[in-house]
């Protein structure tokens, strides 16, 4: 097995047959020991962090596959928390997708002079850089398209996915009395069709969740999430 790329969160293998095999850990992001899904830094090691995030991450691909949205997943073994995927070309170096249904984190940080905070915001999408040094900077439609990361048909279908899959993201945790408040995802072109699909993990630690006004934790989101009852 080939080492792709050794991440904060995941380390990516290359197998034989040259699918790809994502590695959980335990690091969760963060700063001085504060779990912020926003953060670009590793804040804090959590016990049973990885298998959690594949554990739900798992969860919801499957859901979005019966639902035919395009994504890398192919299969997972949570015992060694690991998931088998499809190798995907990410745009530019890599982009992160935000849908927010609610105004926190760095929306606010960013446009608190009009916004008022955890204000509704009807799924509005969002995408920024992945560039750390640069504080993964938000980008428009246009500005994607003139530097080339992607074409405005792409943009397009990103979006459409991002509303399509978050907003089943909403409704599931909606069952158990939670409510979603923003979530980050990635995309990617399929190694072999170039098609769109959905990459990397949708656990606790890629999204804000609340119940009764309270936020939620990523390892308690889990145990929430498959909660009987
Ligand atoms: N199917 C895939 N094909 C290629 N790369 C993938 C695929 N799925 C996920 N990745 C990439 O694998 C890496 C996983 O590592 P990790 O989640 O630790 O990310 P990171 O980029 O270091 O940090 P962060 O997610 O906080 O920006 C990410 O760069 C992600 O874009
Ligand atoms: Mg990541």
């Amino acid at each position: 097995m080939k080492t792709i790329y050794s991440g904060k969160t995941k380390d990516v293998f290359e197998l034989d047959n040259g699918n790809y095999l994502l590695k959980f850990k335990d690091d969760v992001t963060g700063e001085n020991g504060v779990f912020d899904p926003g953060a670009n830094t590793v804040g804090l090691v959590m016990e049973g962090a990885g298998r959690a995030g594949l554990n739900m991450t798992t969860y919801f691909f499957r859901k979005l596959q019966e639902q035919n949205i395009p994504t890398h997943f192919i299969d997972s073994d949570l015992s060694e928390a690991t998931m088998t995927v499809i190798p995907a070309t990410v745009f530019g170096n890599g982009l992160e997708v935000i849908c927010r249904y609610r105004a926190v984190g760095s929306f606010l940080r960013r446009y608190g002079m009009y916004a008022q905070s955890e204000q509704s915001l009807d799924g509005f999408v969002e995408v920024t850089l992945k560039d750390d040094e640069r504080g993964d900077p938000p980008i428009s439609e246009d500005g994607l398209a003139m530097l080339n990361i992607l074409s405005y048909e792409e943009y397009a279908q990103l979006k459409r996915l991002t509303k399509q899959i978050s907003d089943i993201v909403k409704a599931e945790l909606a069952k158990k009395g939670i409510e979603l408040y923003d979530i980050k995802l990635e995309f990617g072109r399929h190694g072999q069709t170039g098609e769109t699909m959905l990459i990397d993990e949708i656990s606790g630690g890629n999204m804000r969740a609340y119940k009764d006004g309270q936020y939620i934790e990523p390892l308690e989101l889990e145990r929430l999430l498959f909660a009987e009852g």
